[in-house]
């Protein structure tokens, strides 16, 4: 079930601490899942923008993760190859679930395309750019995903109070987002086997900075456009979003460590050892799955299953 190991990528050791658990592509569909309630995450408006927010740039993002990753395929060592390859099926369904929960978000009222004008612009930018530097996006964009997610299932607090509708597409994108974080890295580790520990850890460093400058604006003036149609003036929302952030108990504000650690030097994903995390995820998923099968039944048959809350 683990990879544990050490792995050597040219002249930089990756230390694999924590050891990565086995992929595994999860069926599921969203099915047109609706919004029956406007701030779905809790009833909180600034939660809701945030996650909103993610849903909108998902689409276009992880298609371009995907065609960045698809490059490399055949190139990589066989079990890094196989891995690559339920990478792509994943971040294909993710993106495609998206798009339909993008689909009941329009229906529910939000027009969310100027948020994806942003990353259609951003991908663009890539036009033309060399395989290297789309795979190292996508190995940073990932490690952002991948804190994000854990963030996401570790507390709870989050997704509190969550949707029943809404929230199932939430859990199974975070386990799998945990699941394959170190994909994209040891792919990156791999095709820059030949270049020195220096150029590879100022390529990354510098990658980072740069897409989390462009996350941190580019998702602050997503939630702020989806707050202001939910009637907030500009600064209201603007310092609204900065709050849910990073107040404390703040999801941005809990990720700061974790995503720091991308920046030390022999730094891998595997040193994060979150596999805990997929284990409660995917219980909190079936749990999800069994509760909307359950509905679908006759009431006389319907079991009383309790949700949990959240994550
Ligand atoms: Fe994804
Ligand atoms: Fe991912």
């Amino acid at each position: 079930m683990q990879r544990d190991k050490k792995i050597n990528r040219g002249n930089q050791t990756a230390q694999k601490a924590g050891g990565l658990a086995d992929l595994t592509a999860r069926e599921f569909r969203q099915n047109g899942a609706a919004i029956p309630r406007r701030h779905w995450v809790g009833g909180d408006p600034f939660a809701t923008a945030f996650f909103n927010s993610l849903s909108a740039i998902f689409p276009q993002g992880e298609a371009f993760m995907v065609r960045s990753m698809a490059a490399w395929r055949g190139k990589m060592p066989p079990k890094l190859d196989a891995d690559l390859r339920k990478f792509l099926e994943q971040e294909a369904a993710h993106s495609r679930e998206h798009e339909d929960m993008n689909g009941a978000l329009t229906k529910s009222g939000y027009d969310i395309s100027a948020l994806e004008a942003v990353i259609g612009k951003l991908v663009a930018r890539f036009k033309g750019r060399s395989d290297i530097t789309k795979l190292l996006a996508t190995a940073c964009i990932e490690h952002f995903t991948a804190i994000i997610a854990a963030e996401i299932l570790e507390n709870g607090s989050h997704l509190a109070g969550a949707d029943e509708e809404q929230l199932p597409i939430w859990i199974w994108h975070a386990v799998e987002e945990v699941e394959h974080k170190a994909v994209a890295y040891d792919c990156f580790l791999e095709a820059t086997k030949e270049w020195s520990a220096l150029k590879r850890v100022s390529a990354r460093n510098l990658m980072m900075f740069v897409i989390t400058a462009s996350f941190f604006i580019n998702r602050t003036r997503g939630q702020v456009t989806l707050l202001r149609q939910d009637g907030f003036g500009r600064i209201a929302a603007l310092f609204g979003t900065l709050r849910y952030g990073f107040a404390k108990g703040g999801l941005g504000r809990n990720v700061l460590k974790p995503w720091a650690r991308f920046l030390k030097p022999g730094f891998h994903p595997a040193q994060i050892d979150d596999r805990h995390l997929i284990t409660k995820g995917e219980r909190l998923f079936a749990d999800l799955q069994a509760a909307d099968k359950a509905k679908q039944q006759p009431a006389e048959r319907r079991k009383n299953i309790r949700l949990p809350k959240a994550a």
